[in-house]
């Protein structure tokens, strides 16, 4: 069942992270961590900061990302409890980092999908920077066609580098493509927060920690393919200085957010693109946060139904809650917290 998140780490200064006790190793057949939607914890994969099978608790991701990459302890906390509520396996404590697989152990029974991170719609959404939508057939794996426009949108916007200018122009432009051609577009919570949210990590996490100034937030494309393509950091990689958190992350996707506003929606067929009013309201109104807990609140009750969430699942779901919530009330001291399991 659930346990209490791991704390916060205690040095955060930029140290060798592709070290002798993490090197990176080409995958096995039985594990899943290759095709995967997220290029972060699958280098962490790759380089055993995350156990190899791409298979993990949640408490190991969090304390992993922070680790490896030195992820805040706030935002680790916030999108590791919120994926495992819906990817995960409440009763084994364990997530898929990419397909849904039996390595996850023996789940509740349906609704819930266990179904690893890759699972579209329930936090896995469109408009990914590399990945494609799941309405064509693929959501996990490394599209060369859309890493390139990454390339070109550095090169015109960033001198050559990912940086945040070239990430507005990047984020915009998938956002534009997937209204002008998937159907199914859907770009509200809780896509609309973690899409502005991933656009801005590549420029906080694989970037070289000995970097200084401007240099420390420019992201070199070969160094960037290697994350996003091959799961693998550069020789000799160093961790970033310093932990980078939920308000460093919150000003990141402001600015993103605010280069090139596009409101919260989805299409109505091909080209047609709706406000979603009611999250607009929201947004309007400073949600993020607690609209995205709100969300994974629900969708959790959805899958989980309260009254047949008995013993250790219920507990399990209660911890789970209550381990997002610790994040959440970091960023939104006014967001109530919501107990449908119980308290913990
Ligand atoms: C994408 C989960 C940590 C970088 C994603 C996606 C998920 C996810 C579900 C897919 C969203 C989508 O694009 O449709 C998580 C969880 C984490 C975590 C649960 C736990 C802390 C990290 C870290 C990094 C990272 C530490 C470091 C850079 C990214 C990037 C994408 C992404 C860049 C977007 C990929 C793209 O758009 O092509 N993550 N992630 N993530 N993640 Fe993570
Ligand atoms: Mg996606």
């Amino acid at each position: 069942g659930g346990r209490p998140a791991p704390g916060p780490i205690a040095d955060t200064s930029a140290k060798l992270v592709n070290d002798e006790h993490h090197p990176w190793l080409s995958l096995l057949p039985f594990q899943i961590r290759g095709p995967c939607v997220c290029p972060g914890l699958n280098t962490l994969a790759s380089h055993g900061w995350l156990p190899r099978s791409g298979v993990a608790s949640p408490g190991q991701i969090v304390t992993a990302v922070q680790e490896g990459l030195n992820m805040g302890w706030d935002i680790a906390v916030l999108i590791t409890y919120a994926a495992m509520l819906v990817d995960g396996n409440p009763l084994t404590d364990l997530l898929s980092i990419g397909s849904k697989t039996f390595l996850t152990g023996p789940a509740p029974p349906k609704p819930a999908i266990v179904g690893g991170l890759n699972t579209h719609a329930v936090f896995e959404g469109d408009a990914s920077m590399t990945r494609g939508d799941a309405f064509f057939g693929d959501n996990h794996s490394f599209n060369e066609t859309l890493f390139n426009q990454l390339v070109q949108a550095s090169n015109a916007f960033g001198g050559g580098k990912y940086n945040i200018s070239a990430a507005a122009e990047v984020r915009f432009n998938r956002i534009q493509q997937s209204i002008a051609t998937n159907p199914e577009f859907f770009f509200s919570i809780p896509r609309y927060a973690t899409a502005f949210a991933e656009a801005v990590f590549p420029i906080a996490f694989f970037v070289d920690g000995r970097n200084t100034g401007a240099a420390a937030f420019e992201l070199d494309l070969t160094v960037a393919r290697g994350f996003f393509q091959d799961s693998r950091m550069p020789r000799d990689f160093h961790r970033r200085d310093g932990a980078f958190g939920l308000d460093a992350t919150g000003e990141g996707l402001s600015f993103l957010i605010n280069a090139h506003f596009v409101p919260p929606g989805f299409n109505k067929g091909i080209g047609n693109y709706v406000v979603d009013e009611e999250t607009l309201d929201i947004f309007e109104n400073g949600f993020q946060i607690c609209a995205l807990y709100d969300f994974f609140v629900n969708k959790t009750v959805e899958l989980y139904p309260v009254p047949k969430a008995k013993g250790v699942l219920r507990q399990a779901l209660a911890q789970n809650l209550a381990n997002f919530f610790l994040a959440v009330k970091t960023a939104s001291s006014t967001c109530p917290e919501q107990f449908p399991y119980g308290k913990v």
